[in-house]
């Protein structure tokens, strides 16, 4: 599928963006594609045919900031330049993090995998965490001995504990046939707040409802006011690589359309459409966010080439 763009539809939502001042984008997995991170609904799943390690410790964090894509750097850009530009992301692989997109506009719809919180939602116990895995024992097996025995996991522990890693070939567990070791709550991280409760990563999983505060802050973007108390208008919303199926995340598309803004929608696959769909007058642009957005972009956020 090839990147390439419509020049008038370009020129047209240039000309756009360089009246907005007020701009959301809700951001999807598709953002993430041309970093290796496979897609929710796309072929492969969440994130198979990625090494986890290397997105999710410290070091990595530090040293391989080459992961995020241009896509990203060019949001986090457009978030310094544009103080009424807010993000809204669906992701929780920490790219725009890692982008340095400013904190305070970007709004993470569904969390992050690198928080860990209380599963008691009474106990506020929060902690960044980049260890993986979070406790020895939920180390993946490797294939020298029985993965469901308790002597497999006290191997595994000793092997991260000794950094050895490595002996035998890990096991492929995203393979349902493949057995895993069973595990009890003991071997499990607990909250040190409350020291009662386990901890557990800070998505949102189905059926959980949005972090409160990450709603309150969107509706307060979505409701501003002028100073002399009209309503303020939403210019734009850029609906970049989510195939727009997951609610309340979808319904944003719609919320900022009924504050007047224009849709501008990247992915590769335009036919990917919320229920209420797209319409005449929306700018499609199909093919892949990390080569479109820094080109759409451009006129304000200049070249974004990232900073390695
Ligand atoms: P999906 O996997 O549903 O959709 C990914 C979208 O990205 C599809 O529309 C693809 O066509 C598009 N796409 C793929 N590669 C692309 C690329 N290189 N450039 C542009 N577009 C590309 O993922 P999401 O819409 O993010 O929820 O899924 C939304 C939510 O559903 C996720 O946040 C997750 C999931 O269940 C939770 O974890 C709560």
């Amino acid at each position: 599928m090839s990147s390439s763009m419509n020049q008038s539809d370009l020129e047209s939502f240039h000309s756009h963006l360089g009246q907005s001042k007020r701009i959301l984008a809700l951001l999807g997995a598709g953002l993430s594609a041309s970093s290796g991170l496979p897609t929710f609904r796309g072929a492969g799943g969440l994130w198979r045919t990625h090494d986890s390690i290397s997105l999710a410790t410290p070091e990595a964090f530090e040293e391989d900031p080459g992961l995020p894509n241009p896509a990203h750097y060019a949001l986090a850009e457009l978030a310094r330049k544009m103080p009424g530009f807010m993000t809204l992301s669906q992701n929780v692989d920490g790219l725009s993090q890692r982008a340095s997109h400013p904190p305070e506009q970007l709004q993470l719809l569904h969390g992050t995998l690198f928080e860990l919180k209380c599963t008691n939602e009474d106990c506020d116990y929060r902690e960044t965490n980049f260890t993986d895995p979070v406790v020895p024992a939920l180390e993946i097996p490797t294939g020298s001995m029985d993965p469901r025995s308790d002597e497999a996991r006290k191997e595994a522990s000793k092997q991260l504990q000794a950094q050895a890693g490595g002996k035998g070939e890990d096991l492929d567990i995203s393979d349902a046939n493949v057995p895993i070791p069973s595990l009890t709550a003991a071997d499990l991280p607990h909250c040190p707040k409350c020291k009662t409760n386990l901890l557990r990563p800070g998505v949102v999983w189905f059926g959980e409802a949005l972090p409160r505060d990450v709603l309150d802050t969107v509706d307060d973007f979505l409701e501003a006011r002028t100073e002399d108390g009209r309503p303020e208008k939403i210019d734009l919303i850029m609906v970049i690589g989510t195939s727009a199926q997951v609610t309340p995340a979808a319904s944003y598309i719609d919320f900022a359309r009924a504050k007047g803004a224009m849709v501008c929608v990247v992915n590769m696959d335009t036919n990917d459409a919320p229920s209420s769909g797209w319409r005449e007058g929306d700018w499609l642009f199909q093919g892949d966010a990390a080569i479109l957005v820094p080109e759409l972009l451009k006129p304000v956020t200049g070249d974004v080439t990232p900073k390695i």
